[in-house]
C-alpha cells in the first residue's frame, strides 16, 4: 500500500508516468532528498523530530557526548602526527542536528591551547533544514568569524584543500542505493512502477554501466532469489573526498561490514531498512518521505576506492574498540555508576549493540604509517579490508549472468 507525503507521492508518480519505471535508487533519492518534500529536506514541525529519541531513529550523538569527546582526542593526536598544521581543518559531512560536531568542538575548546587556536570547522550538509538545526546547536561558536562555516556539498571544497580530518557518522548509510536481485540466473535491478495509485516493485535489466562494472568487480556468487544493495554514491563520495584531502585523515563511522560479510549467504535479503518512530520495517512504499531509509555500508569497497585515490587504510575497527583506545574508561570513571549518563555511555560501547554494529574506517594521506590511539586495540578484522580482497574472492558465478550494459 502506498502512503506518504501527498505532494512527494504525486511528484514521484508523475515522474514514473512520464518516464516509465524508475530504478529504486532514484525513488530513494526522491523520498529522502526531493528538494521540497524529501524526508531530510523538509523543515521539521516542532513535534515532528526526525533524528533523536523522540524521532524516527537516534544516532550515537543523541545517546552521549563521549563519541564527540573521543573524536576530539583523536583529532588532537592527528594534529601532533601531522606536525601542528595551521589551520587544522575538521570537516564533518552529513552532520544531522550537529550534535557530534558540538560535542567535539566543546571538548577541543575546554583547552585553550595551540590546537584549539588552529582548529577550523567546515560542515557539509545537503539539507537546508538540517543546516538550520546545526546552526542552532553550534551557536556558541558562530560569533568567531570563520571558525565554523558551511558548504552544501563536496563541490564547495577546492581540490586538495583539506589539511586535517574529514569525518562522518551515519552519512553513507543515508545515500540512496541500487537494489538488485538474482532472478532466473540473472542479476536484475529493482525498479519502481506506479499502477492504480500504488507504487509497485518490478525487475529490469541493470540500469547503469557503473553498476555492471561494480558487480563484476565484486565478483561474488549469489544464489537464486538473493537480494541486496549497491551504494554507488558511496564510491563516488570516496573518490571525491580523496581529491579534497591535501594531507590528513578521513574517518568514517557507520553500520556496515566487509564486502565478504555484507554480501555473504546469511544476508540473502540484503540490509535495506526503513525507520519510523524508532521501529523498523522493510516497506519503502509506506509513509514515502515520512520515514527514513538506509542500507549497511560496504567498507571493503570504500577502502579499495580510497586506495586507488591515494587514501591508505590506517585501520578498521568497531566503535567499542575505537572508544576504548581513546580513553573512554577514564571518561566514564568520572560518571556515577548506574547513573542515566553512565548507562547512556555504556550503550555506545555494547559489544552486542552499537559498540560492534558501528564500524570505524580510518584512512590517511601524506603521513607515513600513522599509529592512532583509536586503532590501538588491533582492528581484528582490519586485514579483511586489504584492497585486493574485493576483487580476489573466488568467483563461483559466471560473469555473464550479471549482464552487460
Ligand atoms: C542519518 S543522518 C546522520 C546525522 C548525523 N551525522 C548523526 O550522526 O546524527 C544523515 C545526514 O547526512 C546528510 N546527507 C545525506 N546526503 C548528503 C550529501 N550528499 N551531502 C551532505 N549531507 C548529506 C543528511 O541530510 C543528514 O543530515
Amino acid at each position: 500500500m502506498t502512503t506518504g507525503h501527498p505532494e512527494l507521492v504525486a511528484a514521484i508518480a508523475s515522474e514514473i508516468t512520464s518516464s516509465g519505471p524508475i530504478p529504486f535508487v532514484r525513488f530513494m533519492d526522491l523520498a529522502l532528498y526531493h528538494p521540497q518534500f524529501g524526508y531530510y529536506m523538509r523543515p521539521s514541525e516542532p513535534r515532528e523530530e526526525r533524528i533523536g529519541w523522540g524521532g524516527d531513529f537516534y544516532t550515537s550523538s543523541d545517546v552521549h557526548p563521549i563519541l564527540g569527546r573521543a573524536l576530539a582526542a583523536q583529532a588532537r593526536q592527528m594534529d601532533e602526527l601531522m606536525g601542528h598544521p595551521a589551520p587544522f581543518t575538521i570537516v564533518e559531512m552529513g552532520a544531522g542536528k550537529g550534535l557530534l560536531a558540538r560535542d567535539c568542538l566543546e571538548a577541543i575548546f575546554t583547552q585553550q591551547d595551540s590546537f584549539a587556536s588552529r582548529v577550523r570547522c567546515i560542515l557539509i550538509e545537503r539539507s537546508p533544514a538540517m543546516r538550520e538545526l546545526q546552526r542552532q546547536n553550534l551557536a556558541p561558536w558562530l560569533n568567531e568569524p570563520g571558525l565554523v562555516t558551511w558548504v552544501d556539498g563536496l563541490d564547495g571544497l577546492a581540490q586538495q584543500s583539506v589539511t586535517g580530518l574529514l569525518f562522518s557518522n551515519e552519512l553513507i548509510d543515508a545515500f540512496p542505493v541500487h537494489r538488485i536481485q538474482v532472478t532466473a540466473g540473472r542479476t536484475e535491478e529493482l525498479c519502481v512502477d506506479y499502477r492504480d495509485g500504488q507504487f509497485v516493485e518490478c525487475l529490469e535489466p541493470l540500469s547503469t554501466a557503473a553498476l555492471v562494472h561494480h558487480l563484476q568487480r565484486l565478483n561474488l556468487n549469489w544464489p537464486e532469489g538473493y537480494r541486496t544493495e549497491v551504494n554507488l554514491q558511496a564510491l563516488d563520495w570516496m573518490e571525491q573526498v580523496a581529491r579534497r584531502m591535501d594531507r590528513g585523515f578521513v574517518l568514517t563511522i557507520d553500520y556496515g561490514h566487509t564486502a565478504q560479510d555484507l554480501y555473504g549467504p546469511e544476508r540473502k535479503d540484503g540490509t535495506f531498512l526503513c525507520y519510523f518512530q524508532q521501529l523498523t520495517n522493510e516497506d519503502p512504499f509506506l509513509r514515502v518521505g515520512e520515514q527514513d531509509m538506509t542500507a549497511h555500508v560496504d567498507f571493503s569497497s570504500l577502502a579499495t576506492v580510497g586506495e586507488e585515490q591515494g587514501l591508505h587504510v590506517t585501520g578498521f575497527t568497531n566503535q567499542m574498540s575505537f572508544l576504548m583506545g581513546l580513553g573512554v574508561e577514564e571518561m566514564m570513571a568520572e560518571l556515577e555508576p548506574e547513573s542515566p549518563e553512565f548507562r547512556a555511555a555504556m550503550h555506545l560501547l555494547k559489544p552486542d549493540g552499537m559498540g560492534s554494529t558501528f564500524k570505524v574506517l580510518v584512512q590517511h594521506k601524506g603521513i607515513r604509517r600513522p599509529e592512532l590511539n583509536g586503532l590501538k586495540f588491533k582492528p581484528f578484522f582490519g586485514e579483511a579490508l586489504a584492497a585486493n580482497k574485493v576483487t580476489s574472492q573466488r568467483s563461483l558465478v559466471n560473469p555473464a549472468t550479471i549482464g552487460s550494459f
